[in-house]
């Protein structure tokens, strides 16, 4: 018997009807790119998750490399990262002109914990816990390490929608947590997606302003950002 990784066409059609009605009232709305549909998707999610800001964005990959951004991560910075992770959280790192720092994976195949600290060096920013297979890295030791070595986390839960470590949502531990909605992913779409959840107000202020051109005001552009916004996917501006 063959047996799908993945059978979109089957998770279709049991919400078929649902989905159906839902694309209709958006295409009958005018209204096709953010708006109130994404703003009250951002409120569920960061309530879900437990967090207070929760801002969509175009892919999983915007999310880790604006979410780098955000974090002031820049040229000469290490960020630590799995070594088996996925390319978009190595991109996510050298988008930002900083350094990937491999540590092997555990046995569950995530960042393993007890090999992080012999990669720190004085130009080590952050660390990125990449949440595997639905399966949460061990935050415990890794917020920890973190503590001690004044370091920032920002958590890949690209493949760990409603994940917990110890009852505690993964996404939430650091400064940053990503999310793709890629549709094979936990919680999929129907064309890409992703967004980052936060505690922080200045750095929701920044992933907002951001994806949006770098504008808050309309016309008025504070940084070059980029178009990441949710609902539209425009890839050319990083490479
Ligand atoms: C662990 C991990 N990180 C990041 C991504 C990137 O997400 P996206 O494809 O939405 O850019 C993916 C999936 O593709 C992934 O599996």
């Amino acid at each position: 018997m063959k047996i799908l990784a993945n059978n979109l066409k089957r998770q279709y059609d049991l919400f078929a009807q649902e989905y159906e009605d839902k694309a209709i009232e958006v295409l009958r709305s005018g209204w096709y790119v953010l708006g109130q549909e994404v703003t009250e998707f951002e409120k569920e999610f960061a309530a879900y998750t437990g967090s207070k800001y929760c801002i969509g964005l175009a892919s999983g990959l915007d999310a880790l490399w604006i979410g780098l951004k955000a974090m002031g991560v820049h040229e000469n910075d290490e960020v630590i990262v799995c070594a088996n992770a996925y390319i978009a959280c190595v991109m996510g790192i050298t988008i930002n002109g900083a350094t990937p720092i491999f540590v092997e994976p555990d046995e569950y195949d995530n960042l393993d914990a007890s090999k992080i600290e012999e990669k720190i060096t004085p130009n080590t920013e952050a660390i990125m816990p990449v949440h595997l297979y639905g399966q949460s890295c061990d935050m415990t030791a890794i917020m920890d390490i973190a503590k001690k070595y004044n370091l920032q986390v920002i958590e890949d839960c690209a493949q760990a929608h409603g994940t917990l470590w110890q009852n505690k949502m993964c996404g939430t531990f650091g400064q940053v947590g990503c999310f793709s909605f890629y549709p094979t992913k936990g919680l999929g779409g129907f064309g890409d997606g992703g967004a980052i959840v936060t505690d922080d107000a200045s750095i929701a202020d920044f992933v907002r302003m951001y994806r949006n051109y770098g504008s808050k005001v309309r016309y008025q552009n504070e940084v070059v950002g980029a178009n990441s916004r949710l609902e539209k996917c425009k890839q050319d501006y990083y490479v």
